[in-house]
């Protein structure tokens, strides 16, 4: 009955009524949902990528509010926008690949391999639903 029944508990005190203790199972882990450990390693290295080469001009939470955000014009994109968002892997890829003629952003296309790109754009993804999840409490 136990086996494969992992339940996390959080514990609360409640001066009122004197209660000390309470546990409250508040998640069941779902194994079959969990990234195995290579899409973990994709993660981490998109992660890395990312903060490393992206976030000082598109922010830690890609928002576009990078540390050199007021040295450009046009401003880094919200790399969360509806309109980011809901491109699809291959045209984010071919985007960072390419860079915006006119703007700060390079074409990637000399540094940044297709796997690497394609991490990088799991990592925005990972952020996307990172910010929905922290919105919705
Ligand atoms: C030096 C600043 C800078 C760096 C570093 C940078 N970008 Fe950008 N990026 C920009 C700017 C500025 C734009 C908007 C250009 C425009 O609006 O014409 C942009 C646009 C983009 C877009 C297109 C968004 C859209 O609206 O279609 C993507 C995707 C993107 N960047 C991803 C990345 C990724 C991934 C990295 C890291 C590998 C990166 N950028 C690094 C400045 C930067």
């Amino acid at each position: 009955m136990f086996a494969g029944l992992l339940s996390w508990f959080s514990v609360t005190y409640f001066p009122e009524n004197r209660t000390i203790l309470r546990l409250e199972p508040y998640a069941q882990i779902n194994y079959d949902a969990l990234p195995d450990d290579a899409e973990l390693a994709n993660l981490e290295r998109g992660r890395s990528y990312y903060v490393q080469l992206c976030a000082q001009c598109h922010g830690e939470d890609g928002s576009g509010n990078g540390e050199f955000r007021y040295r450009m014009v046009p401003k880094p994109a919200n790399l969360m926008s509806e309109k980011v968002v809901n491109k699809s892997d291959e045209e984010l890829s071919a985007l960072i690949r390419d860079g915006i003629e006119g703007s700060a952003m390079a074409p990637w296309d000399n540094i940044l391999s297709p796997v690497q790109r394609k991490q990088i754009v799991g990592y925005l993804r990972y952020l996307n639903l990172q910010r929905i999840y922290l919105a919705n409490g």
